[in-house]
């Protein structure tokens, strides 16, 4: 949700810039900006749109300067406009800020502000922190941010410059997630590895409530209280590579056809095949106190909330301990009953999720015990629960997310494995579920060798306006989550549902326009949804069903059938859910929609 980033060296800054805020487009691109020292002005552009349109715009004029900051913004204070877009200046245009997270009392401190005479012309809440800034500067623009920032409520990442000191940048953060980047001779900044990882993999990861005065050959970086901090540059987890895409025209696609290798990532060294079980060494440690645990809380938002609901079905059946799944965003505000009896598990893919964190805040100062599982290494939720693991799935770029849900649930098929071994699960049936794990990135690859019969579909998807999704058991989660997919990228409204909900309500809105989206595998519950497919087919809906390879019954139901190959009943999601996963791609890109940056929509919602 919005990208930040910054250069300062001996390099033109322009065109490390732009191509810095490219590799963030994918978390907020409505409009963007950049501002470049040019002593004694900040020369700046910023517009509404996309990156290349600013690049279009400045191409002919490339300004000389070696230090500039750069913003791609997603709104959430004032439209998507010019003069909402970041950059944003004190009132002599000689400061220029840009900032992700959102200044709670802004309102408070821009009628103070505009009392002591200060102009402002956008809608945001960013803009006060520039005037804000502006107002304590005396020639020592860190003192000034300090000052300001000390003044702040609310979540920040920012990066200020001053016309007057064109040797240094000035960088912040409180909730909202900053990397230096350590170059031979230049220093680069942004809010996520991906627009570092071409010009170095050494990186600092700034904590909250510090702030750093960045040079092109020094780094200091003090608390917000001053008090110095000494912290060593770490290596980045990936590569170049990592953030191309790859031969494939989307990150979307490419993500998807990388799952039977993150798959392999998310399991690698983690399978005790000897003793039947899984090692995860970021729980070492924990696991008596996971295991008396009382019960498990699994909170998360979106595309891991269904990972989490897998999660449920998976832990209780293995380990026998009783676990909740509860929206993150619900949770932090209903004041639940948590003890120290409890463990929370929160799962998140950018593990920056604002509603995740605060859900995460809210049980530790209830005494739970926290754990993580996220993607991002060094993001917030990693570092501020008490242990966790890390998926290993490589950055995922599409906004729509996929190979971390495949991995998230592989992360917690292992944690009930481990948790269910220590338990009461027997070495046989641990060695049942250890081989079907390893067989899984194979299966995949099968699936996904038959995206021509899922092509052929979208065709005739693409036309229709709405879409049922079904599923029960551990397909219930896989129905919800393709429908989330076909919703976010073809904009077809899609609903989710169990199976057996449909007859309680939604069964009324099926008619022959109706496309019902069944996940309809051989499993303990297959005749019940046979049963739910034949209520589907009196009332002419079509039914689109993901079966087993092999499968006769469904055949003669069904409209349309998409094979998956047959696995242990509680790893069919991570099969089901990518046909459905490619059904919505190639929806989206029949209806020529833009599946990386579907409108609205940005990747990490670090706003409640
Ligand atoms: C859907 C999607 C979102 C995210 C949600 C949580 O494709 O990507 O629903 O799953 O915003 O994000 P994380 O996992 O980063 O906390």
């Amino acid at each position: 949700m919005c990208g930040i980033v910054g250069y300062i060296g001996k390099r033109n800054a322009l065109p490390i810039l732009i191509n810095g805020l490219k590799r963030l487009e994918y978390r907020g691109y409505d409009s963007s900006g950049i501002a470049v020292l040019q002593p004694p002005d900040i020369w700046m552009r910023k517009r509404q749109g996309k990156i290349s349109q600013l690049e279009l715009e400045i191409e002919a004029e490339n300004p000389a300067g070696t230090t500039g900051i750069g913003h791609t913004r997603w709104a959430t204070h004032g439209a998507p406009t010019r003069e909402n877009a970041h950059p944003h200046f004190s009132c002599g245009n000689k400061i220029a800020i840009v900032h992700n997270g959102i200044i709670e009392n802004y309102s408070m401190l821009k009628d103070e502000l505009m009392a002591e005479g200060h102009l402002f012309i956008s809608q945001t809440d960013t803009e006060v922190l520039a005037h804000l800034i502006e107002y304590y500067y005396t020639g020592d623009l860190a003192a000034a941010v300090r000052t300001a920032l000390n003044r702040v409520e609310g979540t920040f990442g920012i990066l200020a410059v001053a016309a007057e000191e064109p040797d240094c940048i000035v960088a912040a953060r409180r909730g909202s997630p900053l990397l230096i980047g350590i170059g031979d001779d230049e220093t680069f900044m942004a809010s996520d590895g991906s627009a570092l990882v071409e010009h170095t993999r050494k990186v600092i990861y700034m904590e909250d409530d510090e702030m750093a005065v960045l040079g092109a050959e020094n780094v200091t970086i003090r608390t917000l209280q001053d008090a110095h901090v000494h912290r060593p540059a770490e290596e980045l987890p990936f590569r170049t590579s990592d953030i191309r895409k790859g031969g494939y025209p989307h990150f979307m696609l490419k993500e998807i056809f990388e799952q039977p290798d993150t798959m392999v990532d998310s399991m690698r060294g983690r399978l005790l095949i000897e003793e039947a079980t899984a090692k995860l060494g970021g729980l070492e440690g924990f696991w008596d106190a996971i295991r008396g645990s009382s019960r498990l809380i699994i909170t998360a938002c979106g595309t891991s909330w269904h990972a989490a609901l897998i999660g449920e079905y998976l832990i209780e059946n293995f380990a026998k301990i009783p676990v909740e799944v509860e929206y993150a965003s619900e949770f932090r505000y209903r004041d639940p009953i948590i003890s120290s009896k409890d463990t929370i598990l929160a799962i998140s893919q950018s593990g920056e999720t604002a509603d995740t964190l605060a859900a995460v805040r809210e049980a530790k100062r209830k005494g739970a015990l926290a754990l993580g599982l996220c993607n991002v290494v060094g993001s917030t939720i990693a570092r501020e629960t008490d242990a966790g693991v890390y998926l290993h799935a490589g950055p995922e770029i599409g906004v729509a997310s996929t190979k971390a849900f495949t991995s998230q649930v592989i992360v917690l098929t292992l944690i009930a494995l481990a948790l269910g071994r220590m338990k009461q699960l027997s070495a046989e049936e641990g060695a049942r579920i250890v081989n079907a794990l390893g067989s899984l990135p194979d299966l995949t690859r099968k699936v996904l060798a038959n995206v021509d019969v899922v092509k052929a579909l979208a065709k005739k998807m693409a036309v229709h306006n709405h879409a049922l999704y079904l599923g029960r058991g551990f397909n219930y989660p896989v129905a919800l989550e393709g429908a989330l997919k076909m919703k976010e990228i073809s904009y077809i409204h899609a609903e989710g549902y169990p199976a057996a909900e449909m007859k309680h309500g939604p069964i009324a809105l099926i008619d022959r326009k109706m496309p019902v989206v069944l996940v309809a595998v051989r499993d303990p519950v297959y005749e019940k949804v046979l049963s739910n497919i034949e209520e589907v087919k009196a009332r002419e809906g079509w039914v689109i069903a993901v079966v087993s390879e092999g499968d006769t019954m469904v055949k003669h139901l069904a409209d349309e059938i998409i094979e998956v190959p047959a696995i242990t009943q509680c790893l069919t999601p991570l099969l089901t859910v990518i046909p459905l996963q490619l059904l919505a791609y190639y929806t989206a890109v029949e209806k020529g929609c833009n599946v990386d940056q579907p409108r609205n929509l940005a990747k990490s919602v670090t706003v409640e």
